[in-house]
């Protein structure tokens, strides 16, 4: 690898987001611009461009797998967001999921070089986090490639490109990995973690699951975003936490909030896989999103609850209450028509 500029640069950079229109990307993009930074916000499509719509930031269409656009995307900006979601279809090959998203992160973090970026912020997931039974999880319990233990197809792919991340990192780019939990808020166009809000509040699910997990507020996870890239150690991962919280803790604050019946009964693993697989039949059949995918059923699996006080601490994450986030993610979504 050749050698990367070193440096912080000015202290209004210029920045690009890889995935502006993502429900992380477009928080990510007004922490930028409270902070006075100009924008170049970069979806894939046109399709969800409205969650842009009023900000004063510079848009364009790129495909991160594709090398031409990427370095025409990064000329001038000395910061690098890499938020743009890559979601491995279910009915994928583990090993080209793998190698899709390992070769995306090869060809952002080459392009990002040779663009001479000054920072490189990684969107990872707390889902590269190992489960620790008895005590919360931190970043020094990430999983290590290849893996010894089954993990969700989302998690293993999730791990595999931190991984690639991380090693360029190792070899001196100036990468930061930050790992939100499950993100809830307004701006969740396209609905991966806001289905966790619709499932008990559109589709008023009358059972959940027994396990605990994290939620974060997005708007929050926009912040840490900006500050991994103004104050984080390079190389370092950092959670972006919330709150701890029982899937019924949070599925109760949905149904009050939305004003619905909050779920009754509580659903054995083996019948949420099956309602699992049935929703992803009525969704390919629709042509819409399954509204409890499996893979959120196996990621889930034993539930996760996360130390983020790393972030807190380094990067002064701020903490809004979960309830505020799901207030937001609610009032927006009835904005938007979804729900
Ligand atoms: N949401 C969460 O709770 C959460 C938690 C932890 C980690 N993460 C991770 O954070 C990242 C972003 O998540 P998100 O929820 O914000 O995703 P999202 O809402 O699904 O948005 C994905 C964004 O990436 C863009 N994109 C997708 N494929 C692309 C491609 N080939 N080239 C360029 N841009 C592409 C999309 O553009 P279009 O709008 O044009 O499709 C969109 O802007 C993902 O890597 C995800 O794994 C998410």
């Amino acid at each position: 690898m050749a050698q990367w500029p070193s440096g912080q640069g000015n202290a209004l950079p210029r920045a690009l987001v890889l995935g502006a229109t993502g429900h992380i990307g477009a928080h990510v993009v007004r922490a930028l611009l409270a902070e006075g930074c100009s924008v170049r916000a970069a979806s894939h499509t046109p399709r969800y461009l409205s969650v842009l719509d009023g900000l004063p930031v510079e848009r364009i269409q790129v495909d991160v797998e594709a090398a031409e656009g990427l370095r025409a995307a990064m000329e001038g900006c000395e910061w690098v967001f890499y938020a743009a979601g890559y979601y491995p279809r279910r009915h994928a090959r583990r090993a080209q999921a793998v190698a899709r998203g390992v070769d995306a992160v090869r060809g952002v973090m080459r392009q990002a070089q040779a663009a001479r970026a000054l920072r490189v912020v990684f969107t990872s997931s707390a889902a590269t986090i190992r489960q620790v039974p008895g005590r919360l999880a931190n970043e020094s319990d990430a999983e290590r490639w290849p893996l010894t233990e089954w993990r969700s197809l989302y998690a293993t792919v999730k791990i595999a490109m931190e991984q690639e991340a991380l090693r360029w990192a190792q070899a001196g780019a100036p990468v930061i990995v930050v790992n939100p939990s499950l993100c809830i808020g307004e701006y969740d166009a396209h609905r991966f973690s806001g289905r966790a809000v619709l499932a008990f509040a559109k589709y008023r699910l009358p059972v959940y699951l027994e396990h605990h997990f994290n939620a974060v507020y997005t708007g929050d996870v926009g912040v840490g975003h900006v500050r991994a890239a103004q104050q984080g150690r390079v190389g370092e991962r950092y959670l972006l936490t919330g709150r701890n919280l029982s899937v019924k803790e949070f599925a109760d604050l949905v149904a009050r909030i939305a004003g619905v019946a909050a779920p009754r009964w509580r659903l054995p693993r083996p019948a949420a896989l099956a309602i699992a697989a049935v929703s992803e039949l009525a969704a390919a059949a629709t042509r819409t999103e399954p509204f409890l995918p499996r893979h959120a059923v196996h990621t889930s699996h034993g539930g996760q609850c996360l130390d983020g006080t790393k972030a807190v601490r380094e990067l002064g994450l701020p903490q809004t209450p979960i309830e505020e986030a799901i207030r937001r993610a609610v009032a927006w979504f009835r904005q938007y028509g979804i729900l």
